[in-house]
């Protein structure tokens, strides 16, 4: 692709107009396969944009909840149409934006189009209940409630599905939504925004905003002060969801978390080593290791270690890497600040004790740290690392403990179950784990031992389906799921009504009819 000659701006969108506010900052979103090729030019907005767009989305939300759920489901059903038809081209902007690979790509915008299909329905259930009450002449019924406003705000990733994940429940449910997408994936973000305004979201009822961490913590901040944000949708890292948690608290609000995970892959003696192997390249080198169900340790049974070991290396060294367009397992890292702290902070955490396996060189690809089969022209026009296996790793390692977002896989050996088990736990982390057996007994066991939101057996730890609860536990999470029936309860509140027609007073607990019983009679 060559340097385009007019570079398109991207800037917060409120109300469906560029935002007139002043702009805090202006960066160039680069596509990471050629630094050269400017994606767009980012216009970033400061604390008070964020707080803007939020008082427009509770002003534009009454009027969306107003109308019929089954109405916004058609809303819905319009999106899954225009990503649909636009599947191509939405996934290539990923591609030239963040570097995934075309497949890839594709899987992810096919995971919004699901994400749709599953709630156009929705709108023609959102089931409430009918309870009978403990009196005559009274009925009790409960309704899902829209919150108000929703301010979401998404690591890139996953730019589109993720984001899904959020934007159609909390819509389909009635509520407005501000959504602040990474930085470094402001191009996919307005695009897939545009989608969904084309197919008859309210622009009053979607906003958009592109600002850098910092400013939306503030602008965060200002909002909920302010009553303007009723909730908050994160996926990050711990340490920001920490903090965002801990200022949704001091509101009272309990914020929908998605963080980082260490997920364990456990490969038992009895197991499919291929397909073992299989399943541990792609969840810890997929997307070049920067998801947050990506692989962390493989904790492999002695008995199987060694030869686990060599075909994870070979099929690690054989790997096409390179050109994302191309039929390779990864791409280029997402941004410089990803390959900055790959090669600063995770790579640091290799230790004597460990042995380093999977490519000729670690870190950066360069001409001089070549990368054998590397696909494409010049890797140092890109932001391309080579991949990495550990061994020897310990329980007590600061690498068998950390998120290393990256393509950096550990692998560790365990003599018996509880250290397999403990080792799969320790970090604290709680996302996504994986066991390869062919006893099922051994696979209940784990998934009852293990402390993670999701659990693969005979899978690897990546490929969530669009329809089952995703979440974590521990440092992954504050026990939220988001997808299927479950995220219904993020972007929703019961309400219970009761309605009396019985013309006087009845107080419940009091005015009960009493039931006689002779409570010790026996046959
Ligand atoms: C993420 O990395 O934030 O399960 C989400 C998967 C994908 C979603 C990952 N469907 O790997």
């Amino acid at each position: 692709m060559s340097v385009q000659e007019t570079t398109p701006t991207v800037s917060t969108v409120i109300n469906g107009s560029p935002d007139a506010g002043p702009t805090a900052r202006v960066i160039e979103s680069r596509n990471p396969t050629n630094l050269e090729e400017i994606v767009a030019e980012v216009h970033l907005g400061g604390p008070e944009t964020f707080a803007r767009a939020c008082r427009a989305a509770r002003e534009g939300q009454l009027q969306w909840a107003a109308t019929p759920a089954p109405v916004r489901g058609e809303v819905v059903a319009n999106v899954a149409h225009l990503v649909r038809e636009n599947k191509n081209e939405l996934a290539a902007y990923i591609t030239r934006e963040i570097g995934k690979t075309t497949t890839e790509a594709l899987g992810e915008v096919q995971e919004v189009i699901d994400t749709c299909e599953f709630f156009l329905g929705e709108g023609r259930r959102l089931y409430g209940m009918t309870v009978p009450s403990e009196m005559p002449n009274k009925q009790l019924m409960t309704f899902r409630m829209p919150l108000g406003v929703a301010a979401i705000i998404t690591a890139g990733n996953f730019p589109t599905a993720v984001p899904s994940w959020y934007l159609v429940p909390a819509l389909l449910c009635g509520n407005a939504v501000v959504w602040k997408p990474a930085d470094y994936a402001a191009a996919t973000a307005q695009a897939m925004t545009e989608l969904f305004w084309h197919a008859g979201v309210p622009a009053e009822a979607l906003h958009l905003v592109q600002a850098d961490g910092e400013n939306t913590f503030q602008g965060l901040q200002l909002a909920l002060d302010e009553g303007a944000a009723d909730k908050v949708g994160f996926t990050g890292s711990t340490d920001v969801g920490r903090r965002i948690g801990a200022l949704c608290g001091a509101h009272l609000q309990s914020p929908c978390l998605e963080l980082g995970g260490k997920n364990p892959l456990v490969v038992m003696d009895d197991a499919d080593l291929d397909l073992a192997v299989e399943g541990a390249l792609f969840s810890g080198f997929g997307t070049a290791g920067q998801r947050c169900t990506s692989l962390g340790t493989v904790i492999v049974h002695e008995g199987v270690h060694d030869e686990f070991l060599k075909r994870f290396v070979v099929a690690t060294e054989q790997a096409p890497i390179g050109d994302p367009t191309e039929d390779v397992l990864y791409g280029p890292m997402m941004d410089e600040r990803f390959v900055e702290r790959f090669e600063n902070r995770w790579l640091g955490l290799i230790r004597d004790h460990h042995r380093v396996h999977g490519s000729q060189g670690v870190g950066r690809i360069t001409a001089e740290n070549a990368r054998r089969g590397f696909v494409g022209e010049d890797p140092e026009r890109g932001l391309f690392v080579h991949p990495t296996i550990v061994s020897g790793i310990r329980g007590d390692d600061e690498l068998a403990n950390t998120e290393t977002f990256g393509p950096i896989v550990g692998v560790a050996s365990f003599r018996n179950w509880d250290e397999a088990v403990a080792l799969a736990n320790r970090h604290g982390y709680g996302l996504s784990s994986a066991i390869y057996t062919e006893n099922p007994r051994t696979a209940f066991r784990f998934h009852e031992r293990v402390n993670s939101g999701m659990v693969s057996i005979n899978n690897s730890t990546s490929g969530a389906e669009a329809h089952l609860p995703f979440g974590g536990n521990g440092k992954s999470g504050n026990g939220s799921r988001q997808s299927g029936v479950w995220v219904l309860d993020q972007f929703t509140r019961w309400q219970a009504v009761n309605w009396d027609y019985a013309g006087q007073l009845q107080r419940a607990q009091m005015d009960v009819a009493q039931v006689e019983a002779d409570r010790d009679f026996r046959l």
